[in-house]
């Protein structure tokens, strides 16, 4: 496994494009999306892409806070509006919920799995909102989120008080379940933690280290 270090431009562009190429190719895709700072230019490049028919492809958001309604600006609903869904028309887009955390898992199965799930990492190794010591076997569920992650994300909102304490994301196995995953880190920040998941212990301390067991991961560092 090796960390491909490109600009974020380039790591965008790439990723969208072959998120292009699976759409063109396949009578329904379906997507793993991820929210934060990382993915907004992949988002760009795939609202541009005005020849490629979006109607039939389904998407399955990685996390949500729990307790912020749809149209909470700092909600993910809000931000998939906002950076895509706002630009392009999917058949479905699903999201996790308290209600429907126990049928998240089946729900993706039932399309048939993810075909491209989109990456981002924590400082402190994170994917989704699973945080350090979350099982590899674990599920779609909902999790109390640790401190660094309170206080990382507490830049998108008024004030720390404000972030929610807990959040449902898919787990450690449904994101191991999808098919091709782009991992991608961007910022100087978020070296140490990269380096350490891709070619230190695969360890539960570190979620992000499992990725090492998938068999079609990409990694982008973008400093
Ligand atoms: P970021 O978050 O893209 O806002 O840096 C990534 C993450 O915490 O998974």
């Amino acid at each position: 496994m090796r960390i491909k270090n490109v600009t974020y431009q380039k790591a965008c562009h790439l990723i969208a494009s072959n998120i292009r190429d699976l759409i063109k190719t396949h009578t329904t895709s379906v997507l793993g999306l991820a929210t934060g700072s990382t993915p907004i230019g992949i988002y760009q490049e795939l609202s541009k892409m005005r020849d490629t028919n979006f109607s039939d492809t389904i998407t399955f958001n990685l996390d949500e806070y729990v307790g912020l309604n749809g149209w909470h600006p700092q909600s993910y609903n809000h931000f998939m509006y906002e950076h895509l869904f706002a630009n392009l028309t999917f058949k479905k887009r699903y999201f996790p919920s308290v209600n429907g955390v126990a049928l998240y898992d089946d729900l993706i199965d039932a399309y048939g799995g993810i075909d491209i799930q989109i990456l981002g990492i924590g400082t402190n190794g994170h994917i989704g909102f699973n945080e350090p010591n979350t099982p590899r076997d674990s599920k779609t569920h909902v999790v109390d989120l640790t401190e660094n992650t309170i206080k990382d994300n507490s830049r998108f909102f008024d004030s720390i008080d404000e972030v929610p304490s807990q959040a449902i994301t898919m787990g450690i196995e449904t994101i191991m379940n999808t098919k091709r995953i782009y991992l991608v880190a961007q910022g100087k920040h978020k070296k140490d933690i990269l380096e350490k998941a891709i070619y230190g212990d695969i360890t539960p301390e570190v979620p992000a280290s499992f990725l090492q067991e998938h068999d079609n991961l990409k990694v982008f560092y973008c400093d």
